[in-house]
């Protein structure tokens, strides 16, 4: 069969893929660094704390999301760790379940949610609300309403509208909200451009360059019922280097000194936002928190002196760096097909159990994954493979290229690594797909944390 009547660029790659992609030794070994710190492979058999895949799999089927949890706490205690003075939120966007919640809770972090449906699992599970920010671009009267009666610690302020919104609201309720001012620095970072916030010409915060930021913090100062903390710039997601964050750091501080100057309000905080990215393949080279926090405290610390103002107290609000990495996605192989491509390669193709509605980030962003056998060990040779979902599109891929042993077939397990920030936050029920569950395992002890959806769940909604 030719692989496509458009050609070869259609077609795309030969048989070893991109450039990017290693051909592996052994595809039996697992590259550590893009696996969770508790999952190794024992006999062939992939293992997280103790617990065989194929034991989860019999338990609890497939397509399910495997959550390391020592590894989640772990990696939520490294940024309280390396950022010892500063206030680290979990954004909770990237995976808030009730569970997620009171891990995040035990490690002393504090909690960072976007509407009301995270601010009511943050309630369920009992977060303290002193250690909630509550962000979002277009917050209800009845998101802010609720966020001011549980009493979250600060509110980000994101339209002008919101602060009349919540100036009636503390008046009514009689109390004040301490808020944030979230700004855009006018940085492009070097990520995909719908995971990039702080360039102009998109929907969050205030721009500082057009001096509407500035405005904007007069406004509050001058609203009853509300205390400024801070600014809060947040650029962008899955970002490596700290460039971007150097230019927003100066150009918020430059605006927060302004403030001082010319407003005489020392503004006590500055959150310098999340989009700390993670190794999905062995392109990626993250940094780790160690290395974040040495050089973005440097860097505040440089420009404050330099401006001659006190450092204000900081918070960061990593997701995907706290979430992503404790996470697998465990899948049961249903078809496979081979594709002749242009000039003599080829291109197997493995269906899986599941695709986009549980990991929309390939057909979103482009994303790479990577995987693994995850229920054998195998002697084959590796081949290049392309992991494809079940559902009505071809642009449902789960991974683009990756080298598998040649004699995977129907019934084999496979793995892929880094998906737990926001691949079941942002799992859908395309083709009436119930969601898949999510599995905890935790020193050889496997619990469902969200169950599955059933047929029935979807059902219910349907009223006819
Ligand atoms: N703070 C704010 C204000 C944010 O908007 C976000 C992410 C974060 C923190 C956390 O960023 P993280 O550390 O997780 O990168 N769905 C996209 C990512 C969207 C991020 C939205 N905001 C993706 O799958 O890549």
């Amino acid at each position: 069969m030719r692989s496509h009547e458009a050609g070869a660029l259609h077609g795309q790659s030969g048989d070893r893929g991109p450039a990017w992609l290693r051909t592996p030794e052994d595809s039996n070994q697992l590259v550590p660094h893009l696996w969770a710190a508790n999952v190794s492979k024992v006999n062939g058999v992939l293992t997280v704390a103790g617990e065989s895949v194929t034991d989860i799999a019999a338990e609890f089927g497939t397509p399910t999301y495997v959550i390391d949890e020592d590894d989640f706490r772990r990696r939520a205690r490294s940024f309280k760790d390396a950022f010892p003075n500063a206030d680290v939120y979990y954004a909770g966007k990237a995976f808030l379940c009730v569970s997620t919640a009171r891990w995040i809770a035990d490690e002393g972090l504090n909690l960072d949610v976007c509407t009301g449906g995270e601010l009511a699992v943050a309630i369920k599970a009992e977060f303290p609300p002193a250690r909630i920010g509550l962000h979002g671009n277009n917050k209800s009267i009845d998101e802010l309403r609720r966020a001011l009666e549980i009493g979250v610690g600060r509110i980000i302020i994101d339209s002008l509208e919101e602060i009349d919104r919540l100036s009636t609201l503390t008046s009514e309720l009689e109390v004040t909200a301490s808020v944030m001012v979230r700004v855009t620095a006018g940085v492009e970072a070097h990520t995909h451009e719908y995971i990039s916030t702080s360039h102009e010409d998109q929907k969050f915060g205030f721009s500082i360059s057009g001096g509407e930021a500035f405005d904007a913090v007069r406004r509050i100062l001058a609203a009853p019922g509300l205390t400024l903390l801070g600014l809060h710039s947040h650029i962008g997601s899955q970002i490596f280097v700290t460039d971007g964050f150097e230019v927003a750091a100066r150009r918020v501080l430059r605006l927060h000194a302004q403030i001082q100057q010319e407003l005489g309000v020392v503004l006590p905080e500055f959150d310098l936002g999340g989009g700390f990215g993670i190794a999905y393949t062995t392109q990626d080279d993250p940094a780790t928190p160690e290395d974040l926090a040495r050089g973005m405290l440097k860097i505040v610390d440089d420009e404050c002196e330099a401006m001659g103002i006190d450092v204000p107290q900081l918070s960061i609000e990593p997701g995907r760096a706290i979430a992503g990495p404790s996470t697998f996605t465990l899948y049961e192989v249903g078809t496979t097909k081979a594709v002749a491509l242009d000039g003599g390669a080829s291109r197997r193709y493995v269906s899986v159990d599941g695709g986009m509605s549980d990991n929309i980030r390939p057909a979103l962003y482009s994303a790479d994954y990577s995987c693994t056998l995850a229920s054998r060990g195998s002697d084959s040779p590796a081949v290049l493979s392309r992991v494809v979902g079940k559902h009505c599109e071809s642009g449902d891929i789960v991974v683009k290229d990756e080298f598998l042993p040649d004699d995977v077939r129907a019934g084999d397990l496979l793995a892929v690594p880094g998906t737990g920030a926001y691949c079941r936050s942002l799992a859908s029920n395309y083709n009436h797909v119930p969601r898949a569950a999510v599995v905890a395992v935790r020193e050889g002890e496997a619990r469902v944390i969200v169950r599955r959806e059933t047929e029935d769940d979807l059902l219910a909604l349907d009223l006819g």
